[in-house]
C-alpha cells in the first residue's frame, strides 16, 4: 500500500479526537484537507475506516485495526521529530499544555510572554477542570500539565513551582469578617458555594472537611471561580478559593478573607509530566522561562 505519513497522522488525529474539525484544528489545516487525506487513505486500504452517523464518528473494524497499528507509531515518529529538533537546538514547533481552570489567572499571560520571546513556538493551552486534565494526562495528549492536585502515581513527576494558598472568603459585611482565629467547626455551620465535581479546588476542600470529619454544607455548585466570587459577594454563602483567583479582590477590598484556624492553607502549583516523557527543547525552555518569570504572580 502506498500510504503516506501525513495520511496516517491525519487518521490518528481523527480517530483519537473523534472529529474531523478538531483534527483539522490540531493539525493546522482545513477540514476539507483532513477529509481528503482520509479518503485517499481509505482508497489505498481498500476498506472504509470511518463511519459517520449524524455528527458522530465511529471506527469500522478496519479503522480500529489501523488505529491500533498506527497510534504508537505516530507517537514514535513525533518523538523522533522532537529529538531531531532538540539535536538542532531549535526552539520552534509545538508546545502543548493542559491546565486547570484556576491557573487562568497567570498561565495564559506567561505563555503570551513566552511566545513573544520565542515567536517560532506554536503554543496550545487547553484550560479544563482537573478531571478533564487528568484524562488528557492519562492519554498522554500534551507535553506538560499544570495543576494543584497532582495524581499520586509513581509514573508521574510533579514539581511544585508556585505557592497556591487556599483562602476562605465571605462577603465584606459577614459577621465572621471581624473575628480572629475562627475554628473550622464554626465555619462548617455556614452554607458554602463550591466548584463543580471534577474540580481540583473542590477536591482540596472535600479533603479538608473529611480530614476534620466535618460536614460540608453545600448551598450551590458553580463551574466558575468568577461566578463563585460574585455569589459570595452577594451573600449566598462562603467559599474556599485559590489565592491566584483573588489578586484583584484583595487589592480592591471587595471580599473578606476570613481569619480561620489553619488558613490560608499552603499548597502549590505543580508542573506535571510522565516520568519517561522525552521533553521537547521547547517544553524545557518553557519550564526555565516559567521559573524566571513567576515573581509577577506571587500572592
Ligand atoms: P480546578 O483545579 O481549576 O479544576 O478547580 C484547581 C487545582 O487543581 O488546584
Amino acid at each position: 500500500m502506498r500510504v503516506t505519513l501525513r495520511q496516517l497522522q491525519t487518521f490518528e488525529a481523527v480517530a483519537r479526537l473523534k472529529s474531523f474539525s478538531r483534527a483539522a484544528q490540531e493539525m493546522h489545516v482545513s477540514q476539507p484537507t483532513v477529509s481528503k487525506q482520509i479518503k485517499l487513505l481509505q482508497d489505498e486500504v481498500g476498506l472504509a475506516l470511518i463511519e459517520q452517523f449524524g455528527k458522530k464518528l465511529f471506527l469500522t473494524d478496519a479503522g480500529k485495526l489501523l488505529y491500533q497499528t498506527c497510534g504508537d507509531w505516530v507517537k514514535t515518529w513525533d518523538r523522533f521529530e522532537q529529538n531531531i529538533a532538540n539535536m538542532k537546538g531549535m526552539t520552534t514547533g509545538q508546545l502543548r499544555i493542559a491546565t486547570v481552570t484556576t491557573t487562568k489567572y497567570f498561565l495564559p499571560k506567561l505563555m503570551g510572554q513566552f511566545c513573544h520571546t520565542y515567536p517560532g513556538v506554536d503554543a496550545r493551552l487547553e484550560i479544563l477542570n482537573r478531571e478533564r486534565v487528568m484524562e488528557r494526562l492519562e492519554r498522554n495528549e500534551d507535553d506538560v500539565y499544570i495543576m494543584g492536585v497532582p495524581p499520586d502515581n509513581p509514573n508521574i513527576l510533579a514539581h511544585p513551582f508556585l505557592a497556591n494558598s487556599l483562602m476562605l472568603i465571605a462577603p465584606l459585611d459577614h459577621p465572621l469578617a471581624k473575628k480572629r482565629s475562627i475554628p473550622l467547626q464554626e465555619i462548617a455551620k455556614e452554607p458554602f458555594i463550591i466548584r463543580e465535581p471534577g474540580s481540583g479546588t473542590r477536591v482540596q476542600i472535600e479533603r479538608l472537611f473529611n480530614e476534620f470529619n466535618l460536614p460540608l454544607n453545600i448551598r450551590m455548585e458553580m463551574g466558575s471561580n468568577e461566578a463563585i466570587k460574585q455569589a459570595v459577594a452577594g451573600g449566598l454563602g462562603l467559599s474556599i478559593l485559590s489565592s491566584s483567583t483573588l489578586i484583584h479582590e484583595q487589592k480592591a477590598n471587595e471580599l473578606a478573607i476570613l481569619d480561620v484556624q489553619g488558613f490560608p492553607i499552603q499548597r502549590y502549583w505543580y508542573w506535571v509530566q510522565h516520568k519517561d516523557k522525552n521533553l521537547s527543547l521547547i517544553a524545557q525552555t518553557f519550564y526555565d522561562f516559567l521559573l524566571e518569570h513567576l515573581d509577577q504572580f506571587r500572592t
